[in-house]
């Protein structure tokens, strides 16, 4: 880089979903979502991932879960067993992460709702948060679990994914604020203004894979709302599998949109699997 200065406030990786790797500046590792590759169900068969395994993760100090879907914690397990994170998550689903996980108990971290946590490198503030519609009734949706997971305990936890829900904010030991979140925007916005607004924003598409209608549209409209730096989508890797350019031109209708709404936010898209810095920089105009 010619001219400037620039300090570095974290690296980072979106691996896949909402699995996204953090490394701050003390090294510590934070890894949400843990869904790196397939599981011998067949239900991700559709997915292309990104070529990584569990050892390719280095460290793994700590462990953020948002829901217990199986594409949240496909491979909690293994990250679990190889590196013992601090597996932070809402404390309603912590009895059934420990029934259904070989766990030491010691590493559960169960947060709630509203709530500031203290951890090693990053403070986290947490958030209710909602799941995108999934019409089922319990009974339905326990049925087609133990279809993906016949006499698999984790069956249990793939029903109540659609209700515990958990979004942050952190905030790095250098004062950068990330927020993220999955599903619906339940009050986020209003959330996330003033003295609360984070630099930048990892944020689920607004409905699921399935609707494809309007979707840069409603997204930038979101974004213009919340109205900060940066955003980087996720858990669109269903499209960025089977319809690229559909991936690619929502990311570029969303910068038009927000450009000519005349604001400065726009949206960063990642390489899944590519490691990234995130730096703040003050460099000349000219
Ligand atoms: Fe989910």
């Amino acid at each position: 880089m010619a001219d400037g200065t620039v300090s570095k406030a974290f690296s980072f990786r979106w691996i896949n979903g909402q699995c996204f790797q953090f490394r701050f500046n003390n090294g510590i590792s934070l890894l949400t979502d843990p869904w790196y590759s397939n599981d011998d169900s067949g239900m991700f068969n559709h997915i292309k991932f990104p070529d990584i395994t569990v050892d390719d993760l280095g460290n793994v100090d700590y462990v953020f879960l948002n829901h217990t879907h199986p594409d949240h914690i496909n491979n909690l397990q293994e990250v679990m067993d190889k590196y013992h994170p601090t597996v932070i998550t809402h404390s309603g689903n912590v009895l059934e992460l420990m029934k259904a996980m070989n766990a030491v108990t010691t590493d559960m971290y169960p947060v709630d709702y509203e709530g500031l946590y203290y951890f090693d490198g990053f403070v986290m503030e947490t958030h209710h948060a909602t799941h995108h519609s999934m019409p089922k009734r319990l009974p339905q949706t326990l049925q087609a679990a133990l279809k993906e997971y016949p006499d698999d305990k984790r069956a249990t936890l793939d029903w109540m994914g659609g209700t515990f829900n958990t979004n942050f904010v952190l905030t790095t030991d250098n004062g950068m604020r990330v927020a993220f979140i999955g599903g619906n925007d339940d009050g986020m916005i209003q959330r996330l203004q003033g003295p609360n607004k984070p630099n930048i924003i990892i944020r689920n598409k607004m409905a699921s894979s399935a609707v494809k209608d309007n979707v840069a549209e409603n997204f930038a409209e979101w974004f213009a709302q919340v109205d900060t730096q940066m955003l980087i989508p996720m858990h669109y890797e269903t499209w960025l599998s089977n319809d690229p350019e559909f991936a690619e031109n929502m990311i570029k209708d969303m910068n038009r949109i927000m450009e000519e709404k005349g604001k400065a936010g726009r949206v960063a898209p990642m390489i899944r699997g590519k490691w990234y810095t995130l730096n703040l920089s003050i460099v000349p105009e000219d």
